[in-house]
């Protein structure tokens, strides 16, 4: 039997993102075309910057990845694509764009869930049975899923306010690091002490996986601004040691929040995916938990933790095997929580 063949569209934040995967868990071609320098000026995504580049820039995507795959259009069996949650204007692109590629071929259309392309990619990367847990932790992004099968999720908790990237990125730009600043902050943290300022551990306190960082941002800010009241600036030193304070706690209270989801919910496997997943600190910390719970530990490559059009292939797969189709009223949605 010919084995399916799917082309993912992603464009819900600030990667345009199209790849070619097939049902036996093949990536044949991942594009990745990053806004990061638009939006670097501004502090953050601008929604119509990021919509305005993706619509210019999802037909080249689209192309890159079929020719990296050796493929034409007509060796596909579908098209996936996100559509939503994100920003409105970017998951309106690319359901256009998915769209048009289905109205002109013929081929059928499914459109996925931004977290859920992110739950199910262990499934692709490892081919790993349901059910397991997923931590997921972005910029924009900081829940745990309990995933029972590739429509079956359930959210355990997750941030009531930033997500933690969004609180390394913010601490970075407190100190004057570049953006983002999550690996800025974990190169300072390398020769820093965790221990002299002590930060909170917000929500530890409280029962339950919900998690704020936005609070530890605060905290990271009044000890800056003392240590400039106190010396006049920031020395070197300081900011190593705010770094590895703020690290620290961030590591501790994803390491408790796990633990609680996996005494709730025991499975054999805790798999992690966002940018936040490349830290070492806190993918040694998850390790651990994971093991203490008798359960695995899984961090999928890196390229494949954060955006990409691969896991939206790959979960437009898994729902065309559970029979879903989308048609020409698929829209485009901001909120869609799974
Ligand atoms: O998944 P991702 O690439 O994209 C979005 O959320 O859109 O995650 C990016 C986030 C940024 O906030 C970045 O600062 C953070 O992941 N990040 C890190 C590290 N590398 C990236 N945070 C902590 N430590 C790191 N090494
Ligand atoms: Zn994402």
């Amino acid at each position: 039997m010919t084995d399916m063949i799917f082309l993912g569209i992603e464009s819900s934040c600030d990667d345009t993102a199209a790849a070619v995967v097939t049902g036996n868990r093949r990536i044949l071609s991942s594009v990745v075309s990053s806004q990061t320098a638009l939006h670097a000026d501004f502090g953050g995504v601008v929604p119509e910057i990021a919509a305005r580049a993706h619509a210019e820039r999802l037909d080249l995507a689209v192309e890159q990845a079929l020719a990296e795959a050796g493929l034409g259009l007509g060796a596909l069996s579908g098209i996936a694509v996100t559509a939503g949650p994100g920003l409105i204007g970017g998951v309106m692109a690319g359901v256009m764009c998915a769209k048009g590629i289905a109205a002109g071929t013929g081929l059928p259309l499914v459109g996925v869930n931004h977290l859920a392309g992110h739950a199910l990619t262990p499934r692709l990367t490892d081919g790993v049975d349901f059910p397991y847990l997923m931590l997921l932790v972005s910029g924009g992004h900081c829940q745990f899923l309990r995933v029972d099968g590739p429509d079956a999720f359930t959210r355990l908790g997750g941030t009531i306010d930033d997500a933690p990237g969004e609180a390394f990125d913010k601490l970075a730009k407190l100190l004057a690091l570049p953006q983002p600043g999550g690996p800025h902050v974990e190169a300072e943290a390398a020769q820093g002490d965790p221990k002299r300022f002590p930060l909170p551990r917000p929500l530890l306190d409280r029962p339950g996986c919900d998690m704020s960082f936005s609070g530890l941002k605060t905290a990271a800010l009044r000890q800056r601004d003392a240590l400039i009241a106190e010396h006049g600036g920031l020395q070197a030193q300081d900011r190593r040691d705010l770094c590895a304070a703020f690290q620290s706690a961030v590591a501790e209270v994803l390491a408790e929040k796990s633990r609680r989801a996996l005494a709730a919910s025991p499975v054999p496997l805790l798999a992690v995916a966002g940018g936040v997943a490349a830290n070492g600190l806190i993918r040694a910390a998850l390790e651990q938990v994971a093991a203490e719970a008798g359960a695995r530990f899984l961090a999928p490559p890196l390229r494949l933790c954060t955006d990409n059009g691969a896991m939206i292939a790959w979960a437009g797969i898994e729902r065309f095997r559970l029979g879903h189709r989308d048609g020409m009223e698929l829209a485009a949605r901001p909120r869609w929580p799974l």
